[in-house]
């Protein structure tokens, strides 16, 4: 029986990791779960799951909880709670589900401790990806991508050496404005833009996915999980989202991964990936498909893929400048304080105000972050 914990469990990750151990009770138990604010949504989880612990970041949301639970189970509050149930000797799985950056601490708590990591804030290793990865390495601890397109590619690179790859490629859906006419996108909304196709996702990735930021963290993801050149990394729009990635080979053999979109496979997998776990998706009906389409990033209607080839061949300030400010320009569209397509104007102009330097430690990862936070605030108006 493995002790699991989710960082993020009231989300939209964790509500879908809940459902997965829920069936696989002679496997998996939950030892704690973490959410943020959502206290209704953890009410629910700790009756599905029976947690041993439970922890709140946001203070004030962890003594309405504690209040609520009366003492059946222990509430703990803080993010410094969540460092200690991530890194603890009583957990051996830790899915990493918060939503950005916020979620690195208590991720590297679960990496420096050796676990197995499934990894599904990919805004931990934009950020940070050369440190964590080394970390990594260093702590044998395993990390186990859920994000659908590396959870393919990890698994069309079993037993294969580095040497024999020529191509990793990530499939995109293209979201919801893959057909609107590009000059339009100014004024779509946050409703419309987080009405994704195909995917039911939390706010933030599914407007990510909109912009198609989504898949340029994706690509800078993949770079340090998978050790990849810059080069050796592509992305092609799927509309179907049916393939997830695909890897190509020096002797031009190509292997793709096929599933349901639905994200309890890859996150099944995380878990254990052999022998495979039942993940309750649907299955595969390829005839009912019928056609499978696939067709270039168009960089006007994207210029998310157009900047991230700038960062993925550049220096880790770039990435850790893109990614906050992307967090702070996709809030700021989510409040309606700018507009759709100020979004990627925004980050660019955060990154043509950052100087390119590697960083040898955290704290110069969150000097980075910060003042690239601040530069997107005063550029999102304040
Ligand atoms: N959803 C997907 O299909 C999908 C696919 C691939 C990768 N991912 C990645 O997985 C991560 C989670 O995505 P999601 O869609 O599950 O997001 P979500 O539904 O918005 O859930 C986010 C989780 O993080 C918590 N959280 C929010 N702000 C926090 C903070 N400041 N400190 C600590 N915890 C905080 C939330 O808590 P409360 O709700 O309690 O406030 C919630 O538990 C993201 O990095 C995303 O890119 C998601």
């Amino acid at each position: 029986m493995k002790r699991v914990v989710i960082l993020g469990a009231t989300g939209s990750i964790g509500t879908s990791t809940a459902d997965v151990i829920r069936r696989h009770p002679d496997k998996f138990v939950a030892h704690a779960l973490v959410g943020h604010r959502n206290v209704e949504k953890m009410m629910g989880l700790v009756r599905l799951l029976r947690p041993e612990i439970v922890v709140m970041t946001d203070l004030e949301a962890a003594k309405m909880l504690s209040d609520r639970l009366a003492g059946h189970v222990p509430v703990l509050a803080g993010m410094d709670a969540a460092i200690e149930v991530s890194g603890s000797s009583h957990a051996e799985i830790i899915v990493a589900a918060m939503v950005g950056a916020a979620g690195l601490p208590a991720t590297m708590a679960a990496v420096r401790a050796g676990k197995r990591v499934a990894l599904a804030n990919k805004e931990c290793l934009v950020t940070a990806g050369r440190l964590f990865m080394h970390e990594a390495d260093r702590c044998g601890a395993e990390v186990v991508p859920v994000d659908s397109e590396h959870a393919a590619v990890h698994q069309a690179l079993q037993g294969q050496p580095r040497a024999s790859v020529a191509k990793i490629i990530l499939t995109a859906s293209g979201g919801p404005f893959r057909t609107r006419d590009p000059d339009s996108l100014r004024d779509v909304t946050p409703e419309q833009a987080v009405a994704h196709p195909n995917w039911s996702m939390g706010a933030k990735i599914s407007v990510d996915s909109a912009t198609m930021m989504n898949k340029a963290l994706e690509l800078i993801e993949a770079r340090w999980l998978f050790d990849a050149r810059p080069d050796q990394l592509d992305a092609i729009i799927h509309p179907e989202s049916i393939v997830h990635a695909l890897v190509s080979f020096v002797d031009g053999s190509v292997l793709a991964q096929m599933a349901m979109p639905d994200m309890r496979m890859p996150i099944a997998y995380a878990l254990q990936s052999t022998p495979r776990l039942a993940s309750g998706i649907e299955e595969l009906d390829l005839p009912s498909l019928s056609r499978l389409h696939f067709e270039p990033v168009d960089p006007r209607r994207f210029p998310a893929m157009r900047l991230v080839r700038h960062v993925l061949s550049g220096e880790d300030s770039l990435a850790i400048a893109f990614n906050a400010a992307n967090e702070e320009a996709n809030a700021a569209f989510r409040n309606m304080k700018i507009g759709f397509t100020d979004i990627v104007r925004i980050v660019e102009q955060v990154l043509a105000m950052t100087e390119g330097c590697n960083v040898q430690d955290f704290e110069a990862v969150w000097s980075l972050d910060a003042e690239a936070r601040q530069r997107a605030r005063e550029l999102c108006g304040g």
